[in-house]
């Protein structure tokens, strides 16, 4: 007594949840009930699919039949099994691919297919001291799981910053009721005004393509029983220079666009600016008004006993397919390097005699070493005294008697100079 009275609230209040629970599965009649776990059953092509069922019936009952119908649009409905007590009658059309094992209720579909897709029946009807049936229904889908998907980039070759179009399309081979999704980077990626989506999801299309979508694009497919992603795709865009600079030696640089070195040293500049694909470089020298191609590629070295005193040069980067060009000037001057040893010793006083005396040589063409040097501490100094920019070999273009034609060649072939 003690026992039931102390399991008596649990087993009446998880009795009362599972009434909850059960309430818009159970079909009962008189005697009879039926309950099915679950309304919808999803299921995989060719696999076995199981539907449970269960039903209890009054203890006076005497006969026990279990019929399970299926109905469909295409199909319409049909009669699969039946079972009385526990003697099954199978239908004779489709009893290879049902099975019932009563007393169970479930039903066992084996195989699957496609053409299984719709709603069940169960009916238990007991014939006794009277006659009582309940039935439920079941909803079935049947998938087949999606493959693999493939994206594929159009235009393949690649495509231009600000001027091309690209379109990603994905695509499975298997599956059915499929819908897809797009990740850029492992994160979904939303409809934006360059990036549109067809309405059926598999196709992407950014309108125009711009360095920013320069990622790894994944396109995810799934329906109700599976899901697959593709390998990551990474469309080829065209696009700089951008972040054109130049490098050298930190001991080299004087201030920004000014580099020194003592007679003899080697010196090394290093061109680098952010294209796809890389740039073409090319070495200009500007001196006594005339600009020199003098080398390829992105390493400049300066043998500097060959060099002028000072001269300008520039780097001038080409991406040969978005058709773009950038360019930047700096300055080497040559100082002896026994002035430079020297002045790393002198005192201040000694920095302000010496300005003084190349500014009382106007202009100061024969002595940079000296003037640059002293400029060092004091960066206002160096500008005051600091000679005329070169012009830039754009500043040659802009003028009437053009040097046009002169630039294109030698930007595009140092060689024929
Ligand atoms: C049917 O009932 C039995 C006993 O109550 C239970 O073990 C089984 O899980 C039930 N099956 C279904 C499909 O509800
Ligand atoms: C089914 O079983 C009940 C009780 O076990 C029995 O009385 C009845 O005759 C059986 N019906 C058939 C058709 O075998
Ligand atoms: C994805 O599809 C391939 C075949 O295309 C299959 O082998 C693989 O198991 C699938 N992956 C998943 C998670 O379903
Ligand atoms: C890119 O798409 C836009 C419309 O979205 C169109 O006007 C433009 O002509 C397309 N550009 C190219 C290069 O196809
Ligand atoms: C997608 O794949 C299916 C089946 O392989 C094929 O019939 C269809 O043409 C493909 N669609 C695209 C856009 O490639
Ligand atoms: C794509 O992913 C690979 C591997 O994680 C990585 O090496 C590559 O840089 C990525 N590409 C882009 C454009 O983000
Ligand atoms: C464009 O530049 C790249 C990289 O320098 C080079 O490999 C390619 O041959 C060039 N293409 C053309 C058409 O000049
Ligand atoms: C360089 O050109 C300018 C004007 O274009 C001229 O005044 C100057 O004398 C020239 N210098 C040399 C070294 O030829």
């Amino acid at each position: 007594m003690g026992h039931d009275a102390f399991m008596d609230p649990f087993s009446s209040k998880a009795h009362f949840l599972l009434y909850e629970i059960c309430i818009l599965t159970i079909g009962s009649y008189g005697d009879v009930t039926v309950t099915v776990p679950n309304i919808l059953i999803l299921g995989t092509v060719g696999q076995p699919l199981l539907l449970p069922a269960n039903y209890t019936t009054g203890t006076k009952d005497h006969n026990i039949q279990i019929t399970w119908t299926f109905q469909s649009q295409s199909s319409g409905s049909m009669l699969l099994v039946t079972a009385v007590n526990n003697t099954l009658t199978p239908d004779m059309e489709h009893g290879h691919r049902f099975f019932l094992s009563p007393p169970s209720a479930s039903l066992l579909i084996n195989p699957v297919e496609l053409r299984d897709d719709g709603e069940y029946t169960i009916k238990v009807t007991v014939s006794g001291m009277k006659l009582a049936s309940a039935s439920r229904q079941l909803i079935v889908q049947v998938n087949v799981p999606v493959s693999k998907p493939v994206v594929r980039s159009d235009p393949a070759w690649g495509a231009v910053e600000y001027v091309d179009n690209a379109t990603l399309s994905c695509n499975v081979t298997r599956g059915t009721k499929v819908i897809y999704q797009w990740l850029k980077d492992g994160k979904p990626l939303l409809p934006s005004s360059r990036h549109i989506f067809s309405s059926d999801n598999k196709m992407l299309f950014i309108s125009p393509v711009l360095k920013d979508d320069l990622s790894n694009y994944t396109c995810v497919a799934k329906n109700p029983i599976s899901m697959n992603e593709s390998e990551p795709i990474a469309p080829n865009i065209y696009y700089g220079p951008y972040d054109l600079m130049v490098k050298s030696e930190p001991r080299f640089k004087v201030s920004e666009g000014v580099f020194t070195a003592g007679k003899g040293e080697p010196v090394w500049f290093k061109c680098s600016a952010n294209s796809n694909p890389p740039n073409v470089y090319s070495w200009f020298q500007k001196a006594d008004n005339k600009t020199t191609p003098i080398q390829w590629g992105p390493v400049l070295n300066i043998k500097s006993e060959k060099v002028p005193d000072k001269a300008d040069y520039m780097c001038c980067v080409y991406n040969n397919i978005t058709g773009k060009r950038d360019e930047t000037q700096f300055t080497f001057i040559l100082s002896a390097t026994v002035i430079k040893e020297e002045l790393y010793h002198r005192s201040p006083a000694y920095y302000t005699q010496a300005h003084q005396v190349s500014e009382e040589r106007e202009p100061p063409v024969d002595d940079y070493g000296i003037y640059e040097f002293v400029a060092v501490p004091e960066p206002a100094q160096f500008q005051q005294v600091r000679p005329e920019k070169l012009k830039t070999v754009y500043d040659i273009i802009r003028e009437p008697n053009a040097h046009t034609t002169v630039y294109e060649v030698i930007c595009h072939s140092p060689k024929t100079s």
